[in-house]
């Protein structure tokens, strides 16, 4: 049986497309994230409910040493047969960080560190363990395109700038909303997913690198650093109403999370590399993001950027430039 190796793999989404690769896609799971206790727990309800193999993999996305860990040991795993057949990586964790602004222990802004930098260093780490037909899947957002009611709402991008981003309200410099940073740190996202899309093709691989929306699904975790009473109100059916008339993606925790179990393991999405899927209204569609995350140049400069931040060492490098 395949294996899928999932961030977030215990809560929201990221829970039910955990459980949906267990049931349909009948795959072996490795759920990897920072709260072991919640972590195992669910483990062990899905090793009872589907009969599959699940390891658990300790990982915190801000902390470059707690990735660093967690490549060891999941590469240990694949050494020991422990787990077998890497045929999926779901880059799902992610947070929207309210209130004061604050920074990981390397020192950088925690929605990139969280959302972006860990992500990226964890793909550097384990790309060359993963089979031939192998997938990708970055948990993206809607939020990114600033040409569209999600981007509207949550906040305009800023420049996808790794540097700038790492260090964001450094320096006396005033700092970008909480909006901004989560929904810059989802155009990241996109330009890491066809950055890596690209060099994966230039390496002559057949790895998939995909892109994924959920559409806005507000009953998971996401917003629990918002006060109660917006997290309350964005939970309403008026808000659902409000939200779905002025344009935003509509999701739902079961149909997100199954569309990104169908991304990372449906054969139909088998040659979907490079492109962007959004779940909207019940459809799973192939749609376009916005225009700035098709710049290669940006994305090369983000992903140089981000390589530096990580301190990647030449040895650690498994998506070369050919
Ligand atoms: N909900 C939406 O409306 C929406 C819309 C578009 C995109 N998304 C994206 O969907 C993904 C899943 O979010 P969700 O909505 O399902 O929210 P969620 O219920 O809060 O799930 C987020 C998951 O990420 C994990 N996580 C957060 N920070 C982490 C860290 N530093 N290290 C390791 N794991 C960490 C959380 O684990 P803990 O329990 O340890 O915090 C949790 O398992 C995120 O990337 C989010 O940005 C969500």
């Amino acid at each position: 049986m395949p294996t899928a190796l999932i961030t977030g793999g215990h809560a929201g989404i990221g829970l039910e497309c955990a459980k949906q690769l267990a049931s349909r896609s009948r795959y072996n799971l490795v759920l990897a994230g920072r709260s072991m206790e919640q972590i195992n727990a669910t483990a062990q309800q899905l090793r009872t409910a589907y009969d599959i193999r699940i390891s658990t993999l300790e990982l915190d996305t801000s902390s470059l040493s707690s990735v660093r860990d967690a490549a060891t040991k999941f590469r240990a795993m694949l050494d020991t047969g422990e787990v077998a057949s890497f045929e999926a990586l779901l880059c799902n964790a992610g947070g929207y960080f309210g209130g004061p602004l604050s920074y990981s222990k390397d020192g950088y802004e925690t929605t990139f560190a969280t959302n972006c930098l860990g992500h990226f260093l964890l793909i550097e780490l384990l790309t060359e363990r993963m089979g031939d037909n192998g997938r990708i899947v970055f948990t993206a957002s809607g939020t990114h395109d600033p040409d569209t009611a999600d981007g509207k709402m949550v906040g305009i991008v800023a420049e996808p700038d790794a540097i700038a981003l790492a260090n964001d309200g450094r320096d006396g410099k005033k700092p970008l909303s909480a909006g901004k940073r989560y929904s810059t740190s989802k155009l990241c996202t996109i330009l890491y997913a066809y950055e890596l899309h690209r060099r994966l093709r230039r390496a002559g691989s057949s790895i998939a690198s995909i892109a994924f929306d959920p559409g806005a699904v507000p009953q998971t975790g996401l917003l629990r650093t918002m006060p109660k009473p917006v997290q309350w109100l964005a939970k309403t059916r008026f808000m659902k109403w409000i939200t779905k008339r002025v344009g935003v993606t509509q999701g739902s925790i079961s149909f997100s999370g199954a569309s990104l179990a169908k991304v990372a393991a449906d054969p139909a999405y088998r040659n979907a590399s490079g492109r962007y899927f959004q779940s909207n209204n019940g459809a799973l569609s192939d749609t376009r993001s916005s225009k700035l995350s098709y710049d290669e140049q940006r994305a090369l400069k983000l992903w140089n950027d981000s390589k530096t931040l990580v301190r990647l060492q030449p040895n650690e490098e498994s998506v070369q430039l050919r």
